[in-house]
């Protein structure tokens, strides 16, 4: 047999044997920051993303991100799972538009998608943070669709900004007598104590006032009662808003609050524990990372506190390496999850087996903006200390 004919069968031999070994990829615990094969065994693609619970399956929704630009060249996927580690790819829940000036159009910027499940209208209803084709980050929009199943396909109703013509529910006269007094030409030095105090009096809130306000970073949550909120940065990224949704989840009512005015917060992850509403965010430093914030209210509308970092361990100053995105509430659920955990002592190799109560999940993404496929997630359990929530770095956990 000549080497060529030899190589061939070769080829045609292990060319099966490698798609069966990828199609039988099996996740046995959840590793932060090291590539997390699907079940074909390709590194999941879905970055800056959400998870919803839908009977006993839970779909994650991501950014799809490509080799090399983070503009949206696909546009949103979605991935299906029963055990939060092996995920089967559903395809394009949302797909980006080749019709020229479309708000989807392939090219724009698309991020951090959320879905949501309206019980009433049966209808799964996605937002998400849009920057239309060209502008850089200018637009500072929101854009919603909608679907009938889970997986999609999602249909692009609409992106514009938020509230137009509409102050915060904490507004009142005397707020409104500060504004009408700010005069943005007395500012235009920027990053002053004096300028500071004006954005977080409203300055840019009036600057937007007409035109909707900014929507760029963002989350969705829905409440007990089944009231949905698109918390998200606003005014230049300075002030965050959390702004209720209408029953069928596809509108703002126009009641919104605004939260840390002036604070620079980007990346809002929620979730609510024994009543408190829990917040955690991140600064505004582009793809790198920055250290984590955190708040807490005894209700949606506030008063929100801010407390200290949540991480602990290796580069918790840095939020891991990644940025949150997310918050996974998985309490009340008939899962069977293996709570036991696999924590590395930063000190030693020794490997310790804790028990933990995972009721939370936080998820972060670490970006790779110079190759962006290869960006890489960091799921890990939420702890409570003295009644505050904690999030322990762990090489791997189950
Ligand atoms: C940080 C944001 O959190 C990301 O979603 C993305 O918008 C980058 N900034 C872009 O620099």
């Amino acid at each position: 047999m000549n080497t060529k004919l030899a190589l061939l069968l070769v080829a045609l031999i292990a060319l099966p044997a490698a798609v069966l070994c990828q199609q039988q990829t099996k996740v046995t615990a959840f590793r932060p920051g090291e590539i997390w094969p699907d079940e074909n065994g390709q590194h999941i693609n879905a970055h800056g993303g959400g998870v919803l619970r839908y009977g006993d399956t839970f779909y994650w929704f991501g950014e799809h991100k490509a080799e090399n630009t983070s503009s949206a060249l696909v546009g949103v996927t979605c991935y299906a799972s029963e055990d939060l580690m092996n995920w089967r790819n559903c395809g394009v829940a949302l797909s980006v538009t080749d019709q020229p000036g479309h708000d989807i159009e392939r090219g724009c910027v698309l991020e951090r998608p959320k879905v949501i499940y309206n019980k009433v209208t049966g209808k799964f209803c996605m937002w998400f943070h849009l920057e239309l084709k060209g502008q850089g980050y200018n637009a500072a929009r929101y854009g919603v669709a909608v679907a009938d199943r889970p997986e999609g396909p999602y249909k692009f109703l609409y992106s514009q900004r938020a509230n137009a013509g509409t102050w915060p529910i904490e507004f009142g006269k005397e707020q409104l007598s500060v504004i009408d007094t700010l005069n943005a030409d007395n500012f235009r030095e920027g990053w002053t104590p004096a300028w500071r105090k004006a954005v977080g009096e409203g300055l840019f809130l009036k600057r937007d006032f007409g035109a909707g306000q900014m929507s760029r970073d963002m989350t969705l949550y829905v409440d007990d009662d089944g009231k949905a909120y698109h918390i998200f940065s606003s005014e230049d990224n300075l002030t965050l808003h959390i702004a209720e949704l209408t029953a069928d989840y596809l509108h703002h009512t126009g009641r919104y609050t605004r939260v840390a005015p002036a604070g620079h917060n980007e990346a809002p992850a929620i979730f609510k524990h024994e009543g408190t509403y829990w917040m955690i965010t991140s600064g505004c430093t582009g793809w790198d990372p920055n250290e984590a914030r955190m708040f807490s209210a005894p209700s949606i509308w506030g008063p929100w506190t801010q407390h200290p970092n949540p991480c602990r361990g290796p580069k918790a100053e840095l939020t891991f390496g990644g940025q949150s995105t997310f918050i996974l509430a998985i309490e009340h659920l008939p899962l069977n999850i293996e709570h036991s955990v696999a924590e590395k002592k930063a000190e030693s190799n020794y490997v310790q087996s804790s028990m933990v109560n995972v009721q939370y999940i936080f998820m972060a993404d670490i970006w790779r903006p110079r190759h962006p496929i290869d960006a890489r997630y960091i799921w890990l359990p939420i702890e409570f200390e003295d009644g505050k929530p904690v999030i322990r770095w762990r090489d791997e956990w189950k």
